[in-house]
C-alpha cells in the first residue's frame, strides 16, 4: 500500500481507537481491541499482535492471524530485538534477518515495536507480519508508535 494511502487509513483507525479504547482501562483488552481495528483494516497485516514480557521471556497475548509461535526463544528474532534496542524495528525481508524466528512460512516482512507502561518499562512487544516484502516504512513506525502510547493512556 502506498505511503499516502496508509497515512489516511491510520489517522482514520486512530479517531476510532480514541473512541474505543476509554471504554477501559485494562491494557490487556486495548491491546485486544488494537488488534482486531488493524488486522482487518490494515490489508497488509498478514499476523497482528503482541508477546507479552513475563519474567523475562515473551510470550503470545491478544493476536489476529494465523497460529502462531506461543514463546519466542529468548535473545533471538525480530522481537527481541526491538525489546534489546527499546525501539521499533522494521525487517524489509524476514529471510534477510539473522536469527528470524518463522512462525509462519508466508511472513515476507515484519515491524515490532516496544509498548511502554506508565513507568515507561516494556510491557509487550507489538508485532506485525506481512505476506509481502517490504511492506512497512516510516508511515507505519510513527502510526503505529502512536497507537502503542493509547495502550497505557488516561483519556
Ligand atoms: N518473527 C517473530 C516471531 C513472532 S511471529 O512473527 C508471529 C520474531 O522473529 O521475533
Amino acid at each position: 500500500m502506498e505511503d499516502i494511502k496508509k497515512e489516511g487509513r491510520y489517522t482514520r483507525i486512530h479517531k476510532q481507537l480514541e473512541a474505543l479504547l476509554p471504554k477501559t482501562e485494562d491494557p490487556l483488552a486495548r491491546m485486544a481491541t488494537i488488534c482486531a481495528v488493524l488486522h482487518h483494516k490494515m490489508d497488509h497485516f498478514f499476523w497482528t499482535g503482541f508477546y507479552m514480557l513475563k519474567s523475562g521471556k515473551l510470550v503470545v497475548g491478544p493476536y489476529q492471524g494465523p497460529v502462531a509461535c506461543q514463546e519466542l526463544e529468548n535473545e533471538k528474532g525480530v522481537c527481541w530485538a526491538a525489546l534489546n534496542a527499546a525501539a521499533p524495528v522494521v525487517v524489509p525481508d524476514v529471510h534477510a534477518f539473522p536469527g528470524h524466528i518463522a512462525c509462519d512460512s508466508r511472513s515476507k516482512s515484519e515491524i515490532t515495536l516496544p509498548v511502554f507502561n506508565q513507568k515507561g518499562e516494556i510491557v509487550a512487544i507489538f508485532d506485525v507480519d506481512s505476506d509481502h516484502p517490504d511492506s512497512f516504512s516510516e508511515v507505519d513506525k510513527l502510526s503505529l508508535t502512536g497507537m502503542m502510547e493509547m495502550i497505557y493512556k488516561e483519556f
